[in-house]
């Protein structure tokens, strides 16, 4: 396995690979890799003659006052596991490569990013598009791989290639749990142990809703309350969101039908973390 921490380096090693018509798996990552970044390159490996995985921790992506500079970062703890999953590549810029200090283009998009994440992170999902976007350029991937924790994300993303002409294709992987169901995160590591044990409030809210949905509740209002409620009664975690959307176009539903994203976000002291599930009705 190859460590890069530039473009040019890169792009140079995926010149000979592409003319061999090899094909190229992507999995964009933050780093502190855990076991769902993991089923990803393991996805990929099974996919592609080559897999990449890009860790960088990306400064447009965060807001004022956010974890940008405590985000946890270990890249040689993530390189030994990017081996051990299958990888053939890692590129892990520092900002400087990634941005020029003049940069000035971004990639932006209506609609879809101004709810759910969107509406309290305002800004995020145009750095996410734009250092996808980037990676994109830069690795020419034939496949790019994400997890559906962050459900947004991946529903961006795919529309961004879509508009925009990427000629990649994007595939979405389940969310990855701890044994107790608490969606693995690299944000969990900020978590203390009375706040991790809070935490679980969020997957067993979505759970208990799936539940009721499968015995046959459809009010989408009934559902949102009920999670709501239950998060809010956790006294460590205080309730960000909790939506009933139609799982393409993120528009809030009123009734329980076809695909359905039921998604919530919810701070632990510091820490911010979300989680959800999609069901077909
Ligand atoms: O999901 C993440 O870790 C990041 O948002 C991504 C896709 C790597 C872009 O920085």
């Amino acid at each position: 396995m190859k460590l890069t921490k530039t473009k040019a380096e890169l792009r140079d090693m995926l010149k000979d690979i592409r003319r061999e018509g090899k094909s190229i798996g992507l999995v964009p990552t933050m780093g502190y890799l855990h076991e769902g970044h993991l089923s990803l390159i393991r996805k990929a490996r099974q996919e592609n003659d080559i897999v990449v995985v890009s860790i960088f921790v990306n400064p447009t992506q965060f807001g004022e006052g956010e974890d940008y500079g405590t985000y946890p970062r270990d890249l040689d703890r993530d390189t030994g596991r990017c081996r051990e999953a299958g990888a053939d590549i890692v590129f892990a810029p520092e900002a400087e490569e990634m941005y020029a200090k003049t940069n000035a283009a971004f990639v932006d998009m209506s609609r879809l990013t101004d709810r759910l994440c969107g509406a309290s992170r305002p800004g995020h999902f145009r750095g996410v598009m734009t250092v996808v976007a980037k990676l994109f350029n830069i690795v020419l991937p034939d496949r790019a791989y994400f997890g559906q924790k962050d459900a947004q994300q991946v529903l961006v993303v795919k529309r961004m290639v879509r508009d925009l002409d990427f000629d990649v294709h994007i595939v979405e992987a389940p969310i990855v749990r701890e044994t107790d169901g608490l969606a693995m995160s690299s944000r969990n590591t900020y978590l203390s142990p009375a706040e991790r044990r809070a935490a679980l409030v969020l997957s067993q809210s979505l759970f208990e809703a799936r539940q009721r949905i499968e015995g046959g509740e459809r009010r989408a209002d009934v559902i949102r309350n009920g999670i709501a409620g239950q998060i809010s009664s956790q006294p460590l975690a205080r309730l960000d969101y909790a939506e009933v959307v139609d799982a393409e176009t993120l528009e809030p539903l009123r009734e329980i039908r076809g695909s359905v994203l039921i998604a919530v976000a919810a701070r632990l002291g510091d820490t911010r973390l979300i989680d959800n599930i999609k069901l077909e009705v």
